[in-house]
């Protein structure tokens, strides 16, 4: 059976977010709503949502608005119908009679309820399209949530389900997991239940809302939106309705009742009108203070906001959650009295809710974009640690009884093979769906054959015998570590492998270079430090995208400045649907000098709309590259030449090493290593061009004084410095001239000043 032709019943936030992820993979959708009109207008919200819902503009003509009055009919040679109308059982259940009244034959239904049982949900269904009907739980925003939990019960016709993983799986690139019937299902029973217990234990020590999120945040492997900062994203309101629907659905010896209770202060936000984000504000809120934006946080402790600033409390700013659980401090109570009640509560789930507790560990991974899943961080505290550090009234899940004593340990490797404690059947295989190689099953299986404090190396067990370089820093900055690691993946694989992906399960390939790392040498005045940092970057990478073999990289989430270098000079890109692409160095008053301007100068010669036209090619790249132009899917990307024909959009983040691995396999037989690239540039006869535009950018404000001389820079270097149009310019000439540049513009104070900015808000200054 193959899906090709869907319905979307109910154009809300979901809905409209379904047809949009169908849309983007290529497939016709009609979405349903009330009225034709509800519907359109949920089109135009698609249209303009940020971040997009689409991963190009043309994919909303794959959208047909229409109404349950007059569009019903399509339904008739639709494959799947899903439906996401209000959370309110009798208008889901008189839908489900007209659909099952029109469905062709085995035809797939299913409902977006978050906490409307199957069951329930079934009771009046007729026997044939209770085999076909199940829950698809998507995650809002769908297109970038990964989480899609598909809830079954004994009435499915399993193998007719089965289309709906593969389809939910390959086509909308979600990380399924199948679920039991039972509140919440996995991610959210478990989410929500650590959001309640970081909430409740921060009134409880008394912490002020920025420190709570420091602690629940990048140092246990969180989003660092942490949980004050979640409230506000999700809907303080919407979070006082999830937990009562939880409070009723759930027996009351369930622990979530300790926890979910309403509080005095979350009903006195809702009755001010703090909702959160969408609202006033709530725990954190925007104000104008002489004209100014400012942001402030609650002091819970006596309602009154005040400006919020960052904590400093000594945290690591890469996930450790070992060491700060060990801190004697307020803080190690706090993250450790979390920790230790997530993981409690998830264990108790197993095996009454799922016998597998990885599902649970993947749906908080995507559903929740927790870095590792709680028994994935239980494993890290090793059991027999973790138990031992429990109080006498804590009471221990039968399933963690199971494991203590006999082999303390969720993972072992037999064979090779990775098996996970299965409370029922001992330890069996890791199963993955058909063909995916998962990063994270091989680090648990295997030692890195490299590694350092930045980076690591890990063989991969495909189709081909190759290799994968892991960055792991804070959102995988660059450095000389990194650097290294791809030097040494570059030795590795010229005696002994196929290929090299470079690839990593972190939500952010790489946001660029170590801009700390920069900052620090800079007002040290250490500018040879820098040109060697430089030319060790571009050489290792100019090593690679000739190499003998290829190179694969698999960027997902940001892969922008010195990211973007890496990718942009292997042999092929196998891109995330979700990642980010672009050269933004301009932002800090800099130019791109690990082979980014070359790279671009190197793409777009051969666009047809250059016309080998060496000031059009120029130009075409100033803006490119002085705009800090991003495109923000693969799609786009292609566009702006940031991915070549050659390079491939994947939709499911599990499938990228996947993808890099047939790359390799199909193509390291015959692989002739790219050859070096010569460019014909126009001098400083474009200049006076790039200088009009530059003044017309200062006319409208849009850029200051420095501005224009990091413009000036930028054009200097895409024109090929005092080249003219009779000469040929080599790959290491545009190199040499990028460093050149980049420590020029670095010695500026002004540019000192834009990087030091960035570096302590986040956002780029303008100068
Ligand atoms: P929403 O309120 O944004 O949209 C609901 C839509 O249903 C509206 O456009 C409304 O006009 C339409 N509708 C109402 N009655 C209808 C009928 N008889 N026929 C056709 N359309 C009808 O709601 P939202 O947030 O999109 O939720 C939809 C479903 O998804 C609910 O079951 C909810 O529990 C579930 N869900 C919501 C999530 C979220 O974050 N908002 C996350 C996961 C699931």
């Amino acid at each position: 059976m193959k899906i090709s032709k869907v319905v979307v019943i109910g154009s809300g936030t979901m809905g409209s977010g379904i047809a949009a992820q169908v849309a983007n993979a290529g497939l016709q959708v009609h979405l349903l709503d009330l009225t034709k009109e509800i519907a359109t207008k949920a089109c135009e919200r698609i249209k303009k949502s940020r971040p997009p819902l689409l991963m190009e503009d043309n994919n909303l003509n794959h959208i047909i608005p229409g109404s349950i009055e007059e569009d019903m009919e399509t339904l008739k040679d639709a494959d799947w119908v899903v439906e996401a109308v209000v959370e309110r059982i009798d208008i889901k259940k008189t839908l489900y009679l007209q659909i099952d009244a029109l469905r062709k034959p085995g035809a797939l239904v299913s409902s977006n309820t978050s906490s409307i049982p199957l069951k329930v949900l079934t009771e009046d269904m007729s026997k044939e399209m209770k085999e076909v009907f199940c829950i698809t739980h998507f995650f809002n925003p769908v297109r970038y949530m990964r989480l899609l939990e598909l809830v079954i019960g004994p009435q499915n016709d399993k193998d007719k389900i089965n289309h709906l993983v593969t389809f939910g799986d390959k086509t909308l690139g979600k990380t399924v997991v199948v679920c039991n019937d039972s509140p919440g299902f996995l991610g959210n029973r478990v989410g929500v239940y650590a959001m309640q217990v970081a909430m409740t234990e921060a009134f409880n020590l008394g912490l002020s809302i920025e420190e709570a999120d420091a602690v629940f945040g990048r140092p246990l492997g969180i989003p660092k939106t942490g949980i004050f900062g979640l409230y506000d994203l999700i809907g303080i309101d919407l979070m006082a309705d999830v937990l009562k629907s939880f409070i009723k659905e759930l027996p009351s010896s369930d622990p979530f009742h300790e926890v979910g209770k309403e509080l005095p202060i979350i009903n006195q936000l809702i009755a001010n009108g703090y909702t959160g984000r969408k609202g006033k504000g709530g725990f954190f809120k925007m104000n104008k203070l002489s004209g100014k934006k400012v942001l402030e946080s609650l002091n819970y402790k006596n309602n009154t906001y005040h400006e919020s600033k960052k904590v400093s409390l000594g945290l690591p700013e890469v996930m450790d959650v070992v060491n700060v659980i060990e801190r004697k401090d307020v803080y190690g109570q706090y993250a450790w009295t979390i920790m230790k009640k997530t993981i409690l509560y998830a264990s108790s789930l197993v095996p009454s809710v799922t016998e597998n507790f990885n599902d649970i560990d993947d749906a908080m991974k995507c559903g929740f974009n927790w870095s590792k899943g709680p028994f994935e961080i239980l494993n890290e505290i090793g059991i027999v640690n973790f138990v031992s550090r429990l109080n006498q009234d804590d009471k221990i899940p039968f399933f963690i009884k199971q494991l203590v004593g006999k082999q303390n340990t969720l993972f072992k490797i037999d064979d090779k093979e990775l098996k996970y404690f299965h409370p029922q059947h001992f330890y069996i295989s890791m199963q993955r769906a058909d063909g995916i190689i998962s990063l994270s099953d091989i680090k648990k299986s295997s030692k890195p054959i490299y590694s350092n404090s930045s980076a690591s190396i890990w063989e991969i067990a495909g189709k081909s015998k190759s290799i994968c370089v892991e960055f792991h820093t804070k959102a995988n900055a660059l450095d000389g570590m990194t650097n290294d690691c791809l030097k040494k993946a570059y030795d590795l694989c010229n005696d002994r492998y196929d290929g090299i992906v470079i690839a990593n399960d972190a939500m952010q390939f790489s946001a660029g270079v170590n801009l700390n790392y920069f900052y620090d040498r800079a007002v040290n005045k250490e500018f040879k430090d820098i040109d060697i940092f430089l030319n060790n970057f571009q050489q290792s990478l100019y090593q690679l995208q000739h190499a003998k073999f290829p190179v694969v990289s698999c960027p997902s989430g940001l892969a922008i400045g010195g990211g973007y270098e890496v990718i942009s000079q292997t042999s092929f890109i196998a891109a995330h649907s979700n990642s980010v692409l672009g050269l933004v160095e301009s932002l800090v008053g800099l130019i791109p000098a690990g082979g980014g301007c070359k790279e671009m100068l190197r793409r777009w010669s051969n666009h047809s709309d250059i016309k080998t036209d060496p000031k059009l090619l120029s130009l075409k790249v100033f803006n490119l590259i002085g705009y800090a132009t991003t495109a923000d899917s693969p799609i786009k990307a292609k566009d702006q030449q940031f991915l070549s024909e050659q390079d491939i959009m994947v939709m499911s983040k599990d499938r990228l090493i996947e993808e890099a691995d047939n790359i390799i396999f199909s193509k390291k037989e015959n692989y002739e290593s790219l050859e070096n690239a010569s460019f014909i540039l126009p001098g400083p006869s474009v200049m006076s061009e790039m200088c009009d535009i530059l003044n017309e950018l200062k006319d409208k404000n849009i850029i200051g004084e420095h501005g224009i001389e990091v413009g000036k820079k930028l054009g200097y270097m895409l024109s090929g410095g005092d080249t003219n149009p009779s000469l040929k310019l080599t790959e290491q000439n545009l190199y040499d001239l990028e460093r050149e540049i980049f420590i020029d513009l670095i010695m500026q104070k002004p540019t000192q000043e834009r990087i030091r900015h960035t570096l302590d808000t986040g956002k780029p200054l303008f100068n």
